[in-house]
Parts: structure tokens; sequence; C-alpha cells
């Protein structure tokens, strides 16, 4: 059964929402245009909601005609710092900000979930809690937003999301149970060596090759360090080092991110916050003894690991199924190593994240995510709708075991 006729008489409205929301993108904790616009939408539509929940986050409440549990459906509002190279009426007019990332889809289409659901209440059980985040991209809206308690009164039962993906084709939807996205952890690390003229390294600490020595090494952490079914990845994404090229560098700086799914690498190991950072930690002291230089490893845990519930992906599997074209249209076991701080959400509620397929190759829209001309098939938009709504018409507590 494709998507219902009402909410496909929708989709031309709710892309104008979207590309509104586009030309006035935002960074995180300043979506203040965006929540006004939101806030409008929802008492035009008599919704109930309240604002300024961590700052910038909105949570709206949508009562069906009979009592029932309680179904979230979270949003992310938040923009880029990246200046769109879109050449589109719709391109943002903030400066250097951009949404390359697809989050004013998400905005629009959790907005045409709750027009659509305000006026088919008898459709539903229980009660829809519509969760607008703040932030996401960073320092990340999700956990503050749960602090400020919008998982209780009323108590939420399961939750959904999605995010759209350019990584699949327009029509496409990507779920899994179990680990979705990656756990996103950061380090920095600084080495002190000595310095001195380049022509005289016996009378220096090279910083600069004790630095290349433990990027290298650090990449062995993965390919030796860990149980090769536990997939992860560590990356050095800065190292600055020397100033000419005839000194001999006195110290170097590193930053990085170190990704997995597997919880139980996040467990502190040996007084440091995982079991890569006491492997890394090992590795940097070790080289840095073999030269005679010094490190400060700083590693801190951003996001953990989306894990989806496997009742809850089980319906949203079911509905899915019954939408898309088969076998091709659901993409099962889609996983990646980006991070999303749903995660906070679904280590309180089970819940289930998935990937909206948004790529269409012939119209140039398969740019990736945060891609200075980042662009995704706006007719994805009701598809995402369709889901939302279905999720709402079908959850009870049975879908979780209760
Ligand atoms: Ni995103």
């Amino acid at each position: 059964m494709p998507v219902r006729p009402q909410i496909q008489d929708l989709q031309a409205e709710v892309i104008a929402w979207r590309r509104h929301l586009h030309q006035y993108p935002e960074l995180g904790y300043k979506e203040e245009q965006t929540a006004d616009f939101i806030q409008q939408k929802l008492s035009q539509w008599g919704i109930e909601h309240q604002a300024g929940i961590a700052q910038t986050g909105i949570v709206a409440t949508i009562p069906g005609q009979e009592p029932g549990p309680v179904l979230a459906i979270r949003a992310d509002m938040d923009a880029l710092p990246i200046q769109e190279e879109n050449e589109v009426p719709y391109r943002s007019r903030h400066d250097g900000v951009m949404h390359a990332c697809g989050h004013d889809g998400h905005t629009a289409i959790a907005l045409g979930t709750a027009y659509y659901l305000a006026q088919h209440r008898a459709d539903f059980a229980g009660t829809v809690k519509l969760i607008f985040q703040p932030a996401e991209e960073s320092p990340g809206g999700a956990k503050p937003m749960i602090e400020a308690g919008v998982l209780r009164n009323p108590t939420v039962d399961a939750m959904v999301g999605l995010h759209l993906w350019n990584n699949l084709p327009l029509g496409t939807v990507g779920l899994r149970e179990g680990p979705l996205m990656a756990a996103v952890d950061l380090f920095e690390c600084s080495i002190q060596g000595k310095g001195g003229h380049g022509a005289m390294p016996h009378q220096t600490i090279d910083a600069v090759v004790v630095s290349a020595q433990i990027v290298n090494a650090l990449q062995s952490i993965v390919a030796r360090g860990l149980d090769p079914l536990d997939a992860a990845v560590l990356t050095v994404g800065q190292l600055h080092t020397g100033s000419a090229s005839n000194v001999i560098a006195d110290r170097a700086w590193m930053s990085g991110t170190v990704r997995y799914f597997n919880p139980d690498l996040a467990m502190e190991t040996a007084g440091l916050p995982s079991v890569i950072a006491a492997q890394m930690d090992q590795i940097i002291t070790g080289v840095c003894q073999s030269w005679g230089a010094t490190a400060q490893l700083k590693y801190w845990h951003l996001y953990p690991a989306v894990i989806n519930d496997p009742r809850v992906t089980d319906m949203v599997r079911s509905i899915a199924t019954s939408l898309v074209e088969t076998p091709l249209g659901l993409v099962p076991n889609c996983q990646t190593m980006g991070g999303e701080d749903m995660s906070f959400f679904l280590q309180e509620v089970p819940g289930c994240y998935f990937f909206l397929g948004s790529a269409n190759p012939s119209q140039g829209l398969d740019f990736p995510h945060h891609h200075p001309q980042f662009n995704f098939d706006e007719s994805a938009l009701a598809l995402g709708i369709e889901i939302f709504v279905r999720c709402a018409e079908t959850f009870n507590l049975e879908v979780v075991g209760r």
C-alpha cells in the first residue's frame, strides 16, 4: 500500500516548509527562528506544546481519541557551519551556515506528521510526543532534553526517528536491530620533545618523527588490538607540528575520533575512559619513552552507539516493507560509522532510528551529507510522514512486550 493520498496531497506544503527552513539555517542552540516557525505552526493547528526546552528545543503533545501508550517521534533542527554552494531559489540566506545534513527535512517531516495526526486523532490511541531537538551536530541536544524531562509527563514508552540518507536511493528504507550507528569518542594528544638545528638531530628529540610513529602505531589498534569482529575506526584528523624546514620541532599536537559499535569497548579500562583509550595510552607512552619524549592524552566520549530495540525495529520494518518496493526497497543491516545523539534517547527508551533513502543521482541530488552542495530529493518527505503516522497508528504496548 503506497503513501495515502491525504499525505501525498500534503507534500507540496511540507516542501515549502522545508525550503523556508533551508533558507534560514541556524547552528546548534541558535535555532531561534526555526523554533519560532515550528511554534507558529503548532499553535495554528491547536497542538499543545512547550518551547525553550534545553534552550531551543520544543515538545509537542498530540493525544489520540482513546487512552493508550506514548510514542515519541524525534526530529533534529540544527544546521552546519558550511557555505552553501547550491544554486537553488531557496539557498541559505545565512552566510556560512547551511542545512547540509537534511535536518530541515527532518523538521518538515515531523511538522507534517503533527499536522496529519492532529486532524486524525480518532485513528490512533494514546499520545504522540514530537520532540524537536537542538544541536545534534554539536555539542548534542538530546542529553539536555532528557535531563529537562522530555521523556516524562507523560512517560514515553517507545521512540522513533529517521535520517534522510543520501547513501541510499529515493524510495528505500535502511534499518537494522542492534547497533545502527557508531559510538563517537574524541581525543587530543600533545607530544613534548626537544627542538634544535635541522642538521644536528642527535642533540634533539624530534617531535615530527615521534608523532609520525605514533600516528602509524595507533592504526594497529584496530588491526591487532581489537577482536576482528568488533568493527572500529581510529582517525587522526589533525597533526600540527614544526615551523621551519631547517628546525627540528620540539612539540606536536594531534586530535582525532574513535568509532565503534560494541558498548563493551566504552568501558573504563586502566583508569582511562575506554578499552581503545587504554591501548592508545600504552602505545603513545611506549613510543615516547623509546625516544625520550613525553605525551599527554585526553580522551572523552561524545555520543554512545545508536542501538535499535529489536521489537520496535520489527514494527518499523513491517511498516516500511508494506510501503517500499521489496526486495530492493528495504535495505537490511544498514549500518554506518557515523554517529548520532539519538543514541541518548535510545538508552532511555526502546526505539528505532532508521534511514530514509533520499538520493536521486539523475537530478544531481546525491552529494554526500555535510557537502556544500548537499541536497536531497524532497519526494522522500511524504514517505517519512507516512511511516511516522503508521507508527502512531500501529504502536501499542505489546510492541514493547508489555
Ligand atoms: Ni544529520
